[in-house]
């Protein structure tokens, strides 16, 4: 069992996406235990995508991801981060199979625009998760037996 970060982007917002992306989480049998609608700051899509930022198309991607609303998640279950990965496919949508997220709904042309982000390693996870919620990965689970001892208790 294990926490993946992922984030619904400007152009799944706009596309309106949201359900139709929250639908194959819960699906898939993973649970969305953390979701924001929020604007990102340009620091934190500078942090986010720290690895990109000498590239040529960073200034794009960045004025991308903050021209709208973004969808952020905390996705708990089996395998969470490689099942998001999968079921969003590769970074290119041109390249994605049907029946992936991108693959169905990225744009073909301009890789950018490719509708969502998920963590890709454990590490990422936990730094993403830090960096988007401000928890930490055994806080988190404490809060989650909180919640269920609060659910059962119903
Ligand atoms: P993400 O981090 O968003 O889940 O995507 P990823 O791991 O599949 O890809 P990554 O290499 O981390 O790139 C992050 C995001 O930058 C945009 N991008 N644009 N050539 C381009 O124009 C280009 N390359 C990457 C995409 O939005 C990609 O998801
Ligand atoms: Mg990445």
């Amino acid at each position: 069992m294990e926490y993946t970060f992922i984030m619904i982007k400007p152009d799944g917002v706009r596309k309106g996406l949201v359900r139709e992306i929250t639908e194959r989480i819960d699906k898939a049998g993973l649970q969305i235990v953390k979701f924001d609608v929020r604007k990102l700051e340009g620091n934190t899509i500078d942090e986010h995508y720290s690895h990109l930022v000498e590239k040529h198309f960073y200034p794009s991607l960045k004025s991308f991801m903050s021209s709208d609303y973004v969808v952020p998640m905390i996705v708990y279950g089996e395998n969470a981060i490689s099942a998001m990965r999968s079921m969003m496919g590769p970074t290119k949508s041109a390249e994605a199979p049907k029946g992936t997220i991108r693959g169905d709904f990225g744009d073909k042309e301009i890789v950018t625009y490719n509708i969502i982000h998920g963590s890709d390693s454990p590490e990422s996870a936990n730094i993403e998760i830090k960096r988007f919620f401000n928890i930490d990965i055994p806080e988190l689970e404490q809060e989650m037996e909180n919640r269920k001892v609060k659910y059962i208790s119903r």
